[in-house]
């Protein structure tokens, strides 16, 4: 693929999204494209181990979505992150600028029952991906990270100073912990690096369009796409984790964020880049600062999709915590985000996809 030139002959900046044929790269990567001033290219790399491309198609179907949707070109390679050879010839041929680091692995319980396919995929694939852009002389990243770095809470609402790497429970969630340490060394060995970790709390919805969305693997990990499989007959019940907690409702307590929020978020981070003096290592929540309990979302997704979901209260989970939640405050005054969407926005939107592709892309 010839890299893009413009009117000066010079070659178009762009921006590397790792794992963008995924649920968040994809939205970030229509968010990106869907913004009227995106003068940048958008090369992504996803290795494909948990995004679909249908058969003698070139691009994963949510990039071919959102080509469609936007009118604009995404250059793809189907290219695993630990592959240095192969990430050096995008860099090649592609004028990168930045890159948001999506790629990984994250599913919790799976984690712990592999290890070093999580440590494999999330820690060596990112420390090829850095030593490529070192390489290259790309120093500017925004990495995925996730609130499963706080693990058990001190004290809420969940602030960045919050300690981070103790009692957590899973793989995945020192997978996070030590990239995030990784970034924070690197940043100490080099000023030239930029780097702004996300830390999600619990991303749901789908864009408004209904046209990409979550589409998990086999039976979801996650509670809003369980219960808009069981809402579109799918899966036959919701099991409900836990009613004794000290919550409202007895029922576990998340910060829900919409996906087209988070995405926004990262538009955002991008930007921030251009500002003059920005260095160093920032972690910054992604999240609403408000709590909704398991009970809630159920409810409000019933009143969203008009149908009822049947639910049975079993015993807690080991590793579950009873709540968490955002405080967005630094992200407000950092990247100049807040979240836009409320509960009935992430539903309403996870129902139009799901109505929509009840087996996600594969179609029927
Ligand atoms: N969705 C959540 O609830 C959540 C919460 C907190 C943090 N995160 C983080 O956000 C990021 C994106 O999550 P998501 O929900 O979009 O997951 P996802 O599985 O939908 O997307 C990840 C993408 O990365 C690709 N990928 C995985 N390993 C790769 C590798 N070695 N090389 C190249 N591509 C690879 C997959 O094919 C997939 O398309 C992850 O880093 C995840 O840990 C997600």
């Amino acid at each position: 693929m010839k890299p893009n030139h413009n009117e000066n002959d010079t070659m178009t900046s762009a921006i590397l999204v790792t794992g963008g044929a995924g649920y968040a790269g994809s939205h970030t990567v229509a968010a990106l494209l869907e913004r009227p001033d995106t003068d940048v290219d958008i090369v992504v790399v996803d290795n494909l181990s948990n995004a679909y491309r249908p058969e003698g198609q070139k691009k994963p179907e949510p990039l071919r979505i959102i080509e469609e949707m936007t009118e604009k070109t995404i250059h793809f390679y189907d290219i695993d992150i630990r592959d240095a050879a192969g990430l050096c010839r995008i860099f090649e041929n592609h004028n990168i600028d930045c890159v948001i680091h999506f790629a990984a692995l994250k599913a919790v319980a799976e984690s712990v029952e592999k290890p070093l396919e999580y440590y494999q995929a999330n820690i060596t694939g990112t420390c090829t991906l850095f030593e490529v852009m070192r390489k290259y002389g790309v120093h500017k990243l925004v990495y995925s990270s996730s609130c499963t770095v706080y693990g058990e809470p001190e004290r809420l609402p969940l602030d960045e100073g919050h300690p981070t790497g103790a009692g957590l429970t899973s793989p995945y969630g020192r997978s996070k912990y030590f990239c995030e340490e990784i970034m924070k060394d690197l940043c100490r060995s080099d000023p030239k690096w930029m780097v702004i970790s996300l830390r999600y709390f619990n991303p749901v919805g789908a864009h408004p369009s209904g046209k990409i969305g979550e589409d998990p693997n086999g039976i979801p990990n996650n509670l809003m796409p369980y219960i808009s499989q069981v809402a579109v007959g799918r899966l036959k019940e919701l099991v409900v984790f836990g009613a004794d907690y000290p919550t409202v409702d007895g029922t576990g307590v998340r910060d829900y964020i919409h996906v087209v929020d988070l995405a926004e978020g990262h538009v955002k981070a991008v930007k921030l880049f251009k500002q003059k003096g920005f260095s160093g290592f920032h972690a910054v929540n992604l999240g609403t600062g408000t709590g909704y309990s398991v009970l809630q979302l159920l409810s409000a997704f019933e009143k969203a999709s008009g149908r009822k979901i049947p639910h049975r209260v079993a015993g807690r989970r080991a590793g579950d915590i009873a709540a968490n939640v955002a405080d967005p405050a630094l992200a407000q005054r950092l990247l100049g985000w807040r979240a836009a969407r409320g509960l009935a926005d992430m539903c309403a939107d996870t129902w139009r996809w799901q109505r929509t592709h009840p087996n996600g892309y594969r179609g029927e």
